[in-house]
């Protein structure tokens, strides 16, 4: 009998957990759970016996892979598997999958959530100012923007874009404005909110000049990746210009730095832009679908490596 592990260090709602596991058992698998593990050891010895693995931010690399003797299927349940080493796992014989859209509007929903907070002088009984009426960018135009996209038209807000790789027309379908860099988004708006993967182009690549191109009360939003952030010259930034504000769902290698820009930085102390029971389940269920699909008609649709 197959053997699906989850092994999800912050675990998927209990609801999801219990979905993946109907679509595992009715396809006559085992399901393994494996949560809150901490310790990678934990994790190299759950992956010994298994025929599948579904993941979320659990890093999967050659030394994980190499433990997994039996392993043919990786499935991130998620959008950014920069988690796992894509090489290693084709150099073992194992596929890759993502689930793209199915947490997506969390994470947008989130995005607002961590905005308000922000414009609002993070509820400490002073005046803020609204979204109503203010630019908005959206760095990367892929299934969370398009969320952010569709929310920041209830707000009333004046919307732009700029993805290096969806085509203008796209964008501007939505109504979305659409310009021709990242440095005129980050020119034009007062808030930019960041749908970027990490990458080796995009890693530390939002830093001192681009942001400083903000104008006056610019709000950056970070539900993206903390790698795409150059820490140092973000905050040698907001050094010089004390009317910028940073908020992040992802806490900073240098959160203690960012703490003393008093009033104007927050982070969750764990992302959390995913984590709501919707998302758990869509991606949660996707992913073993994805799985059941894979072992019996090898489809390889959402495969992320070669
Ligand atoms: C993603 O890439 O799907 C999001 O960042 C959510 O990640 P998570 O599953 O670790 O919360």
């Amino acid at each position: 009998m197959k053997k699906i592990l989850v092994a999800t260090d912050k675990p998927f709602a209990k609801v999801a957990v219990d979905g993946i596991r109907d679509v595992v058992e009715a396809a006559g698998y085992e399901l393994a759970l494996l949560e809150k593990y901490g310790e990678k050891t934990k994790l190299l010895e759950a992956v010994k016996d298994a025929d599948a693995l579904i993941i979320r931010s659990d890093v999967v690399d050659a030394e994980v892979l190499d433990a997994a003797k039996q392993l043919k299927i990786v499935v991130r349940a998620g959008a950014g598997y920069d988690n796992v080493d894509l090489a290693a796992a084709t150099a073992h014989g194992v596929c890759v999958m993502n689930t793209p859209g199915q947490n997506s509007n969390a994470v947008a929903e989130l995005a607002f959530g961590l905005m308000v907070m922000a414009v609002r002088n993070f509820y400490n009984g002073t005046s803020g100012t609204e979204l109503k009426g203010k630019k908005l960018g959206i760095h990367a135009y892929g299934n969370v923007g398009r969320n952010v996209a569709r929310i920041a038209k209830g707000f009333g807000m004046e919307i732009y874009a700029y993805d290096a790789f969806c085509p203008k027309d796209v964008i501007e379908k939505d109504g979305v404005k659409a310009v021709g860099s990242a440095e005129e988004l980050y020119a034009t708006c007062h808030v930019v909110s960041l749908h970027i993967p990490a990458t080796a182009e995009t890693k530390n690549s939002i830093g001192y000049e681009l942001v400083g191109k903000m104008p006056k009360g610019g709000l950056l939003v970070n539900t993206a990746r903390k790698e795409v952030i150059d820490e140092a010259g973000l905050l040698k930034l907001m050094e010089e210009r004390a009317d910028l504000k940073y908020v992040t769902d992802i806490m900073p290698a240098d959160h203690a730095g960012f703490s003393k820009m008093e009033g104007r930085y927050f982070s969750t102390p764990k992302k959390m832009g995913a984590q709501t029971a919707e998302a758990n389940i869509n991606a949660g269920i996707a992913a073993a679908k994805q799985i059941v699909g894979y072992f019996t008609e090898g489809c390889e649709k959402f495969r992320v490596n070669s």
